[in-house]
């Protein structure tokens, strides 16, 4: 029998326009659509699964650690449906390595059910295309379905109850804007305090402000949209701060409010800020996830000033570039033998 055993190497994607909020938590179907551009090799998840009878459970490492029961669950959950839409009911040895913090805003989970969902794919036979492999991609991780696809990508909220029309698809490949960084600046590389998944249930049960979030967000979603077709910088630098922003108030005004933003966060928000007025012009803006690092996107004319400006800041810990990816791959090389 071939062995059902494959890898897939995927990266994190930042969202210029942000899905916070579902309007159906089982299948993922977010509140509102959002945009993000992926990012290149810089961060990676490798992902080797294995699905054989010789295993009598499913075995899951991270890391180099075996994960934690919550974890665990979450990533059976996953394998479950690749299992279906593979027909098989083989058990998994699934090894996973980042290159980067995990659960510290730096998207993991998106390049991790993005690599899981395609090595599963891979291994058990599905043929599927890549938007049907998104959409299982996104069952595992919302942000996940947007890291299928290289450059810059849109995840429709769609409308049916069912969840057909609510996919990702790439808007522009790497090769239209191939300037564009990101500029990570890492406060923090410690896990975040309440899951996205938690936090934002609680956003959409109890912000009234979320409301009048997803009022104005069609009209971020095409500004957002046109400043990528039309490269304009200026236009998509001063969205992404705004759109930010907006995330970040409607967590704050949840009850009991979350807050993943730091001290340290607030001091690069001032940084940019002053940096842009110097220039005389949006040389650069901010975008926060669930975390405190920060991401920072300019182009690569501007990079090596603003790296300088955020290595300054007090707290910064680390400042890390990443250019516009092509989207995930599969590698030859698995991470263990069998
Ligand atoms: C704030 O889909 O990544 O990054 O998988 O539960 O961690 P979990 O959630 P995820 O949502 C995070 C959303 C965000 C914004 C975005 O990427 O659009």
């Amino acid at each position: 029998m071939k062995e059902r055993i494959a890898t897939a190497i995927a990266t994190p994607n930042i969202a210029f326009v942000k899905y916070w909020g579902n309007r159906d938590e089982r299948l993922i179907l977010p509140a509102g659509g959002s945009i993000s551009m992926t990012l290149d090799r810089t961060f990676t998840t490798t992902t080797t699964v294995w699905f054989s009878d010789s295993l009598s459970a499913d075995e899951i490492w991270l890391n180099g650690k075996k994960v934690g029961p919550q974890e665990a669950k979450r990533i059976v959950e996953h394998l479950d449906l690749m299992r279906r839409a593979g027909q098989c009911r083989l058990r998994a040895k699934v090894v996973s390595r980042n290159n980067f913090p995990t659960a510290a805003g730096l998207a993991s989970s998106a390049s991790g059910f993005a690599a899981l969902t395609l090595a599963c794919a891979k291994a058990l036979g599905v043929r599927r295309s890549m938007t049907e492999l998104s959409a299982l991609a996104r069952r595992g991780s919302g942000s996940a379905c947007r890291s299928l696809f290289g450059g810059f990508v849109e995840w429709v909220r769609g409308e049916r109850k069912d969840g057909s029309d609510s996919i990702a698809q790439q808007i522009a490949p790497a090769s239209h804007w191939p300037g564009l960084v990101d500029i990570v600046a890492i406060a923090s590389e410690g896990r975040k305090h309440i899951s996205s998944r938690d936090a934002m249930r609680r956003t959409v049960e109890t912000s009234r402000l979320f409301k009048q979030r997803m009022q104005m967000h069609p009209g971020m979603l095409k500004q957002v949209r046109n400043a990528i077709m039309q490269k304009n910088a200026e236009l998509l630098f001063d969205s992404i701060m705004r759109e930010s922003n907006s995330m970040h108030a409607v967590m704050k005004d949840s009850r009991p409010p979350i807050i993943y933003m730091s001290e340290v966060s607030r001091r690069i928000v001032d940084a940019v800020r002053a940096f842009n007025a110097d220039a005389g012009g949006m040389k650069c803006g901010y975008t926060f996830d669930a975390g405190p690092n920060a991401h920072v996107i300019t182009t690569r004319k501007n990079e090596a000033a603003v790296r300088r400006m955020l290595a300054r800041v007090k707290g910064v810990k680390r400042v890390v570039s990443a250019g516009v990816g092509k989207g995930p791959a599969y590698a030859a090389k698995h991470l263990f033998k069998i």
